[in-house]
């Protein structure tokens, strides 16, 4: 079975064939990083119409790279939720627009699930239940999984998600968009001390399996910048605002460093937990795009040594959003019968 995923939610815009639910034919990626760059953030309008101009020339490349034509496509998957309502529309339309003009078949996949589907991509199916932990620029969640299709949350960030806080922390160091792959880097550095700084790791309550990442950004802020003025008292001059030394390559360094070492110790003290409370877990599954960093990689690694479970890590190309991994989960979807009409809307918000 031959089919062409679709994959627009964000600042991406992706096409890709894959065959059988796991062979990668073909998977194109255009990103829009340039174009958000001076704005320190994804903006909205922008990033829709970027996603209008890149449509067309990556199906094409997608299906050229592949080598076949398009009247070998049996299905169309599509990212439909969630994401920017504007960015999704432009892949779901194209979506809609090859289903009807091919008469195949088209399915919604979720692109939150299809993260935890970019590790078995090109693999045997591994063996369940599975933790899951979905960990990118939108979402830091935890997953039961009884098999690649049936999820039950288990925890999720109350705040802000892991890669969005890489991002506001890269902007806080100045650092540009998007920060996580260049705090990565940082931290690399052999002279980069990740102890300088003990910023805080959220663990919430006692057996909580959410996350919290927005007081290590607010931490992270004052540390670099100092904290604001506090107000003025009543009849007294105001208060002068904290000084702090000036923010080097060594201090922003040492700073990467220190923070990206709390911020992954926030998720391994939670998948331990997980692990703790549910116990009968065969297989530890991560994706997202937060997966490709360096110490995440490592610690996953570390632990499912430690559990004595198999780790399922995308490689690098599927961490970051693609269109295989929405090819394939939405291999799985049609085969077991799912099929999606066009009223098929694009959600902002994810369903699961
Ligand atoms: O999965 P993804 O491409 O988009 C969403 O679904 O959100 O994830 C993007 C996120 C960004 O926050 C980016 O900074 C982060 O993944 N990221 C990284 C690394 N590579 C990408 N964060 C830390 N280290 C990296 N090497
Ligand atoms: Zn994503």
């Amino acid at each position: 079975m031959i089919v062409l995923g679709v994959e627009s939610s964000c600042d991406e815009t992706a096409a890709s064939i894959v065959e059988n639910g796991r062979v990668v034919r073909s998977s194109i990626v255009a990103s829009q990083y340039e174009l958000h760059e001076e704005f320190g953030g994804v903006v909205p309008e922008i990033a829709s119409r970027a996603h209008e101009q890149h449509i067309l020339p990556v199906l094409k490349d997608a299906i050229d790279q592949a080598g076949i034509n398009l009247s070998q496509v049996d299905a169309i998957a599509v990212g439909h939720r969630p994401g920017l309502i504007g960015s999704l529309l432009v892949g779901l339309s194209a979506a809609k627009a090859l289903s009807w003009s091919l008469g195949v078949p088209m399915v919604g996949v979720d692109h939150v699930h299809a993260h935890l589907y970019a590790g078995i991509l090109g693999r045997e199916l591994p063996a369940f239940p599975a933790l899951g932990v979905v960990i990118s620029g939108g979402h830091t969640s935890l997953y039961r999984m009884d098999s690649e299709m049936n999820l039950t949350r288990l925890g999720a960030t109350i705040d802000d998600a892991i890669g969005e806080a890489f991002d506001k922390v890269g902007a806080i160091l100045g650092l540009g968009h998007p920060g996580g792959p260049r705090i990565d880097e940082l931290a690399q550095d052999p002279g980069a001390n990740d102890r300088a700084f003990d910023f805080p790791v959220s663990r919430l309550s006692k057996e909580s399996l959410d996350f919290s990442y927005s007081g290590i950004k607010t931490s992270v802020l004052y540390t670099a910048k100092g904290r604001p003025a506090p107000p003025a008292l009543k009849g007294k001059p105001p208060r002068p605002k904290q000084e702090v030394p000036e923010l080097t390559y060594e201090r922003k360094r040492d700073i990467a460093a220190s923070f990206q070492r709390a911020a992954v110790k926030a998720l391994t003290v939670k998948i331990g937990r997980a692990f703790e409370q549910e116990g009968d877990f065969k297989t530890l599954i991560v994706g997202g795009g937060v997966s490709a960093n360096t110490l995440v990689r490592s610690e996953m690694t570390r632990i499912a040594l430690e559990s004595n479970v198999e780790l399922i890590i995308p490689e690098m190309a599927h961490c970051v959003d693609n269109a295989a991994m929405i090819a394939g989960l939405g291999t799985k979807l049609l085969q077991s019968g799912h099929t999606d009409d066009f009223s098929l809307s694009a959600i902002p918000t994810t369903a699961c």
